[in-house]
């Protein structure tokens, strides 16, 4: 750390996890400098402290002002020359003036005047007085990168040749930020995410002069993999392109080259929307940019739900709510439209026509929004939803699975996937997750699980009654899977299995060029991609001879190469409203199926229709609209603010000496076991070295920890997980959270949450500890012993999780395999006579210890940890009696307390097996 004159500690590079944030405190801190430097003046020892202080700041920003059209590096230059100068007075002003526009985000809306002569200036416009709905009807900004090795001279020229071209009529407003290589370039995609066009002209070079060690980060993400030292110069423009695209796809890309047409089109070009062979053509350029930004930044159902709440209308259908009518006239509810204003009860409505669409049958603005989705998002179709994932998955279950079919599926799923099996009628077979036992909670499935459950059905012959592996990605708890491995493994045994991913939690993955390799969508076009290849045919004809007659354990080691004719199958359902702007409810279903056209739309169009409301909520789906074009324009930008806040909470708590005391942040080391971390990374943060770069272990780990998802093992403060967050969080400092195990809780950052709730939490959180610190100076001996003996307990008396036993063999549904029907035993609890109810006493454990088969008549759910430790059919073992003992937890679905346990009587079961 560098000591600042004015007596705060700068951080140092290494307390940076992203160089936006570095970039936003260097410029308050030059601000703060030269303050003081108007205050002090140059003399004495304290002046050229200051001074050296001001130099030092100028030297930092430079390699970072390169990627950005504002200030740009004109007024950069300027602001050193008037340093240089020792004109403080002006360079004060101005110095605060960048800073104020870049945090209020002023230079997007208009000119702020950076010159000398403009120093005096200040009356140009105050933000504060632009009304918020002015600021929402303002034109958007953005900055088009172009990458040119030019002069000084010809970069003015490129610019200001970009500016003719505005026009009153233009949706959008630009400025151009021009860099010299294709290193350059992929830094500054990354780095700057007010970038939404990419122009590559002709002279652009390969590499990068900036060295700066937190840039040089950026570029070792893309250049891992990327051998870029062998290009030809004129494959330059070319590699950049595709690079781009591989980075950030939501991006427009423009090459301007002067190689022949024909040479260019035999290229793979990324996603480059236009290639330009007239260098000088700025108008068709200007124009080219503006439309590829309006493409995504059209929402065709919520512009068509605008216009529609615009119409007069009679309303003589059966929403009186619509246009607000029956609120209007109450004498007693008028509140609720003070409360929400006009327009959302002009836009309720059930009309599906006059320029709206039908949810159920797409053909207009619905369609065409689902189709941008698709999209943004790398499916090959998207499918709206108003009920939340919970029905979106219990949809691709139906329209897929048949009765009787083999589902692979992990047990700690959420709960709508067993009842979509109960729904079905599939025959399930539990995976087990790995457990975290000290922890109380599960991580998730090793693919040697994965594969072992495939392979032993192979041996019993049932591979062919294998349809699907339903997997969650992420889990709530933040464990990422290796999506594209798990799929392709999966695929050389059984080469037409379809794999659901549930994405609830992991709708934002694809905004993060880090997160994206781990989404399903991402992996389902690699695959295509990778299928396609003649490498890979040879290498599975190598692998399959060399695995001929080999027993399932080297199936189980070997890292298995799918056949070309393998089908890439794959769905992913997302809670858009979890992570992403969507009000409640609003979820997708994207699919990225070979086969979906030939095989499923008709089913999949039957279990929409199943599933969904035939009043489906507009405000919902106009929110989905609306959510997808904040991500392809700004949920880079998001994405990485949220990465940033996770990690100054991450850091906090392992350098605060206070809450290291009480608290601990959980880390990939702590929630995935070292087999499963190829990297060796163990945590992203180290106080001594900083951050850590995730992207290598990202690239190659099983599992990797998704950072977003904080869980703070909170065992040290003597309270469990659920109390310290209903007495403590909750109904102390008014602190939501909603997912705790028995000595953890779990704090989910997201797009929205700011550096200043991220100060509160850290806030909070010290107070926390403080008192616990006064609590115990002031404690009678024994009153800390008794503290101590609650940490114990919380700490190291953890009961063990139980496996997933087996279905009892009245209901199990394919021969020779754990396969359980599933149905069959939800439907037989329906009647009373089958069922009785025995008490969670010591004697039902030793019942069952001396092999008493006690036969599950209901899912039964704790909360927490969350997840079914019983299903219907399931054979009851001492295990799973002694961890339910165990809990102390009052909230347990499926177990009445005053009756206990819903168990199958010997009659039912002498029928079950009969049927
Ligand atoms: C993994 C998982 N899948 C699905 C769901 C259900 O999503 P929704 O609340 O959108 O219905 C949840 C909800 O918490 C979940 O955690």
């Amino acid at each position: 750390m560098n000591a600042q004159p004015h007596g705060r500690k700068i951080p140092g590079i290494g307390d940076y996890y992203s160089a936006t944030q570095l970039r936003a405190d260097r410029w308050s801190a030059l601000r703060e400098a030269v303050e003081a430097l108007s205050r002090h003046g140059v003399e004495g020892r304290q002046g050229q402290k200051i001074l050296a202080s001001v130099q030092e700041l100028f030297e930092a920003l430079a390699p970072i002002e390169l990627y950005w059209a504002f200030p740009g590096a004109n007024a950069f230059e300027h602001l050193r020359r008037l340093f240089d100068n020792r004109n403080f007075e002006d360079l004060t002003i101005l110095i605060r003036r960048v800073a104020r526009a870049l945090t209020s985000g002023a230079y997007r809306r208009r000119t702020v005047p950076l010159m000398a002569e403009e120093a005096d200036a200040d009356d140009y416009e105050d933000e504060s007085a632009i009304a918020p709905e002015a600021r929402a009807l303002g034109r958007p900004y953005f900055e088009v990168m172009i990458v040119d090795h030019v002069s000084e001279q010809q970069e003015r020229f490129l610019k200001s040749s970009l500016q003719r071209m505005r026009r009153a009529e233009d949706s959008f407003i630009y400025e151009a930020v021009i860099v010299p290589s294709l290193e350059d370039a992929l830094i500054g995609i990354l780095f700057n995410h007010n970038v939404q066009a990419v122009v590559v002209r002709p002279g652009l070079t390969l590499k990068s002069r900036n060295t700066l060690q937190i840039l040089s980060k950026y570029l070792r993400r893309v250049g891992d993999d990327e051998d870029v030292d062998a290009l030809e110069p004129s494959e330059y423009g070319p590699e950049a392109c595709r690079l781009i695209a591989k980075v950030r796809p939501e991006l427009d890309a423009y090459l301007v080259t002067d190689r022949s047409a024909e040479e260019i089109a035999g290229l793979d070009l990324g996603r480059c929307r236009r290639v330009f062979y007239n260098q000088e053509d700025f108008l068709e350029l200007h124009l080219n940019i503006l439309r590829g930004v309006a493409r995504r930044f059209k929402t065709p159902f919520f512009n068509a739900l605008k216009e529609y709440s615009k119409q007069p209308t009679g309303v003589f259908h059966a929403l009186p709510i619509s246009r607000g009518k029956s609120i209007t006239r109450s004498h007693w509810i008028q509140d609720m439209g003070a409360f929400y204003g006009a327009n959302i009860f002009l836009a309720e409505t059930s009309a599906t026509s006059g320029g709206l669409d039908s949810l159920l049958e797409p053909r207009g603005p619905i369609k065409e929004a689902q189709e941008l989705a698709a999209r943004a998002f790398g499916a090959k179709q998207t499918f709206f939803a108003t009920n939340g994932t919970s029905t979106c998955n219990k949809i691709v279950v139906q329209a897929l699975v048949r009765p009787g079919d083999i589902v692979l599926i992990d047990r700690d799923c959420h709960k709508s996937h067993h009842y979509g099996m109960v729904l079905a009628g599939a025959s399930v077979v539990y995976m087990e997750s790995y457990p975290l036992h000290p922890y109380s909670m599960y991580g998730a499935v090793p693919l040697s699980e994965i594969k072992g459950k495939l392979l032993a059905l192979r041996a019993a012959g049932k591979l062919d009654k294998v349809r699907m592996v339903l997997l969650t990605n992420c889990t709530f708890d933040g464990i990422v899977y290796d999506v594209e491995r798990v799929i392709s493994e999966c695929l050389a045994i059984k080469k037409d299995l379809i794999f659901l991913w549930d994405e609830a939690w992991f709708a934002f993955a694809r905004f993060g060029p880090t997160y994206r390799q781990r989404t399903a969508m991402n992996a389902a076009n690699n695959l295509r991609e990778s299928l396609r290849r003649p490498e890979t045919a040879k290498a599975y004809e190598k692998q399959a001879k060399a695995l001929e007659g080999a027993p399932d354990d080297v199936w189980i080691k070997t890292r298995l190469v799918p056949p070309s004719d393998a089908r890439v199958r794959v769905y992913a359902t997302h809670s858009t409203h979890k992570t992403l702007t969507a009000l409640r409810q609003g979820s997708m279903i994207h699919v990225n199926d070979q086969d979906f056209k030939g095989e499923v739309e008709q089913s999949f169009h039957e279990a929409y229709m199943t599933h969904t409301s035939t009043s489906p909520n507009y405000q919902i789906i106009a929110s989905l609209d609306v959510g997808r074009r904040q991500v392809e324009l700004e949920g880079f930008e998001f994405v990485q603010r949220q990465i940033e806040s996770a990690m100054s909470i991450r850091r906090a708590v392992a350098t605060h000496p206070l809450l290291k005391k009480y608290f601990r942040v959980l880390t990939a080391g702590d929630m995935i076991p070292a087999d499963y971390r190829e990297s060796g990374m163990t945590s992203y943060y180290d106080p001594e070295q900083g951050w850590h770069d995730i992207w290598h272990s990202w690239a190659q780990d099983e599992f990797v920890l998704d950072p977003t998802r904080i869980t703070l093992a909170v065992g040290g403060t003597g309270w469990d997980g659920d109390t310290f967050k209903t007495r403590i969080l909750m109904d102390k400092y008014g602190i939501q959270i909603n997912k705790t195990s028995r000595n953890t809780v779990l704090f989910m950052t997201n797009i929205g949450t700011t550096r200043s709730s991220v100060a509160y939490l850290i806030e909070v959180l010290v107070e926390i500890a403080k008192d616990l610190d006064e609590l115990l100076d002031d404690a009678s001996r024994m009153e800390r012993l008794a503290f101590e003996r609650r940490v114990t307990s919380l700490v190291e008396h953890v009961p063990p999780l139980p496996d997933f036993s087996r279905f009892h063999d009245a209901f199990r549904s394919a021969e020779g395999t754990p396969a359980g029907d599933i149905r069959s035993a939800f439907f037989l609890a329906y009647d009373e006579d089958n069922c009785d109810y025995e008490e969670l006493s010591k004697e039902l454990v030793e019942r069952a210890e001396a092999g008493e088969e006690l036969v599950s008549a209901s899912f039964v759910i704790p909360y927490p940890p969350g997840f079914p430790i019983l299903m219907p059919g399931q054979v009851i073992s001492a295990e799973i009696l002694a961890f339910m003992r165990a809990l102390d937890v009052s909230e347990i679905h499926g177990y009445r307390h005053d009756l206990g346990l819903r168990v199958f009587n010997k009659a039912a079961l002498e029928r079950a097996a009969k049927s």
